[in-house]
């Protein structure tokens, strides 16, 4: 089979690149390294450095025929789209529609698109499930909300397959520090440099934290699948950032600062989503405890630090 990835030299996108080269894809990448990175790119993968907007998409989907589209590229910080809402429109709207168009051309069967609890907006009721009425808070979940009507739209009227999954916050090796789900890479970064860590608000909102190669694992499982439909992409867990925190300096292992910043406005105070319908469809369950992922994370960034290698993004 073969996949085209957009957003495939980022944090998600590199993962799930390595995911499908491993369950035995043909993959091609393409990104603008706004937010991703060259070294994030996999051996064996044909690149191409374009913006989604750009009318060659076309042309890149004509010359890799893939089977399936995976639409990671996006504009990911929540902040930005309150400082740029065109920006951000552009880039998770108009970008979108630019793919699904390619799709729609050269016959693609099947795109799965990144979405995000953030179309959710605050929940009503927890744990929030996928039917849970979408108000979101800000342009980054109302432009990936728009994105995930234009993928139905595209189901309906031309048969494109379908995929949409609903990301909980995403964390894991190789995230940029800017944009969502990132106080994990926050407080990995602070730690392996030495810094305080430091909590917005009394450390008691929850946040349902999800291991990147959980996350990786259950975009190949929609790729290859058939199903089709929305899915929360979780744990169902809610975690305290005071217990977050708290992990990630019992598994650090030496002693470090933690200070206590005021609640940052506009933040959801609780937010778990209820993976039972990926289960059911997808066959995916999370597979890593978040002492493992965090572990994991904050050896990465021990590394990064180390050797000196942090990069502009981070
Ligand atoms: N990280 C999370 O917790 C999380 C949660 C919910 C949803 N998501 C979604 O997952 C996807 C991947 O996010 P991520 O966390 O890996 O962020 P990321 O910034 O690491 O990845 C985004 C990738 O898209 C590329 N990109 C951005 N604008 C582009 C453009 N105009 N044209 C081509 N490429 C472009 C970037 O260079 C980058 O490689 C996004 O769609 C995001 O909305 C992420």
């Amino acid at each position: 089979m073969k996949v085209l990835v957009t957003g495939g030299a980022g944090f998600i996108g590199s993962h799930v690149v390595e995911a499908l080269l491993e369950a035995g894809a043909r993959v091609a990448v393409l990104d603008d390294l706004s937010t991703g990175r060259r070294e994030n790119l996999w051996p064996g993968v044909n690149f191409h450095p374009l913006d989604v907007c750009r009318p060659e998409v076309a042309a890149v989907v004509e010359a890799e025929r893939p089977d399936v589209v995976v639409h990671l590229a996006a504009q990911v910080s929540l902040p930005h789209s309150l400082t740029d809402p065109l920006g951000d429109a552009r880039v998770n709207i108009l970008g979108t529609v630019n793919v699904l168009e390619a799709c729609r051309r050269q016959g693609v069967r099947r795109v799965v698109y990144a979405s995000s609890a953030a179309v959710y907006g605050e929940p009503v009721h927890l744990p929030v499930t996928e039917d849970h009425p979408l108000v979101p808070l800000a342009g980054y979940g109302v432009s990936k909300y728009a994105g995930e009507c234009y993928v139905r739209v595209y189901h309906h009227l031309w048969g494109l397959e379908y995929c949409i999954l609903r990301y909980a916050n995403v964390y894991g090796p190789r995230q940029g520090l800017a944009g969502e789900g990132g106080v994990v890479g926050v407080f990995a970064a602070a730690l392996a440099a030495g810094r305080p860590i430091e909590i917005h608000g009394d450390g008691q909102q929850t946040r349902d934290f999800v291991y990147v190669k959980d996350a990786a694992a259950a975009t190949v499982a929609a790729a290859f699948g058939s199903a089709q439909g929305v899915f929360n992409i979780s744990t169902g867990r809610p975690t305290p950032v005071g217990e977050l925190a708290a992990l990630a300096l019992a598994l650090h292992g030496a002693p470090a600062a933690v200070h206590r910043g005021p609640p940052r406005p506009g933040d959801v105070r609780h937010s778990y989503l209820d993976p039972r319908r990926a289960a059911c469809a997808l066959g995916w369950v999370p597979r890593y405890s978040l002492e493992e992922g965090v572990a994991e994370t904050l050896a990465w960034w021990k590394v990064r630090y180390e050797t000196g290698a942090r990069g502009s993004n981070f």
